[in-house]
């Protein structure tokens, strides 16, 4: 579980003071695939990167797994980001001197695991490149080159992956497929998949929609998806009992609503 707790995040640069985000509180259940959205400049990143314990909030908390991640130094941030939490950026941010399957193994390899080679060609194989093993970043498409940078942020299998606009440098097509290469990779690993986007069709095939507007949360729903939609019959996303899950943070969102205006 991972909760946002009355989240204020402010920026002071001398004569300005600018609010980023304003109590904004929310919990996401181990394992859902819920969707940020919002205009250019509501805060969603700077939101990711509190939730991912990249930074610290001005007020409020972060919990992740029991653990307040606002009462961590950074070095116990960094390490619990190293155990539990994956990050893919808009950019990439691939290695431009590694091949794809060293880029992947790198996590693995810093961390001084055994079988990142086997691991890395897996996850590899997983997101359509096993014979771009030995491509380097400039010889792959965008499209490639995301699924490189998902395959290295599912290969620690994070418990919670956070992913800034995977699919905003990439044509509609080739989005659509990222989004549902994170919803196979969220429903196979069970890893929490939390995505900016600010495509809505995008966000529609996730389960959960949470919309920022100026730093607050201005609407938290269940999508079509979620409850039943075209895509759970069987075969389809939520077939495999996770169904249930979705049905309960349906049944939850306004209870999540009322537990917000409580705090
Ligand atoms: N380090 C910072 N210092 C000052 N302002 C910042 C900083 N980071 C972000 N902001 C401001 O916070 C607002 C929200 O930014 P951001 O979280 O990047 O929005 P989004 O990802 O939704 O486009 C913007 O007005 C931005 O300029
Ligand atoms: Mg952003």
């Amino acid at each position: 579980m991972l909760e946002a707790r009355n989240l204020t995040k402010e920026f002071d640069s001398g004569t300005h003071h600018l609010t980023v985000l304003r109590d904004v509180s929310f919990q996401i259940p181990q394992g859902a695939l819920v969707a940020i959205v919002g205009p250019s400049g509501s805060g969603k990143t700077t939101l990711l990167g509190l939730l991912a314990g990249l930074d610290t909030p001005s007020r409020g908390a972060v919990i992740l797994d029991g653990v307040d991640l606002t009462a961590m130094s950074e070095d116990q941030r960094a390490q619990l980001r190293g155990q539990k939490v994956g990050f893919v950026f808009q950019a990439f941010q691939l290695i431009p001197t590694l091949t794809a399957q060293e880029n992947v193994q790198v996590p693995l390899e810093l961390r001084g695991e055994s079988g990142a080679e086997a691991r890395a060609v897996e996850l590899l194989t997983r997101v359509g490149l096993r014979d771009r093993l030995d491509h380097f970043p400039s010889q792959l498409s965008g499209g490639e080159q995301q699924r490189v940078a998902i395959a290295r942020a599912f290969v620690n299998k994070p418990r919670i992956l956070f992913a800034d606009e995977p699919t905003g440098n990439l044509d509609g097509g080739t989005g659509a497929k990222i989004v549902a290469l994170l919803e196979e990779l969220n429903r196979e690993s069970g890893s929490t998949v939390v995505l900016v986007t600010h495509d809505l069709g995008l966000a529609e095939r996730t389960q959960r929609i949470i919309r920022l507007a100026d730093g607050v949360v201005v609407e938290d729903r269940a999508t079509a998806g979620a409850v039943g939609g075209s895509e759970s019959t069987a075969g389809g996303p939520f077939s495999d009992g996770r169904r249930q899950t979705a049905e309960v943070d349906a049944a939850d969102a306004p209870g999540l609503v009322a537990a917000k205006e409580r705090a």
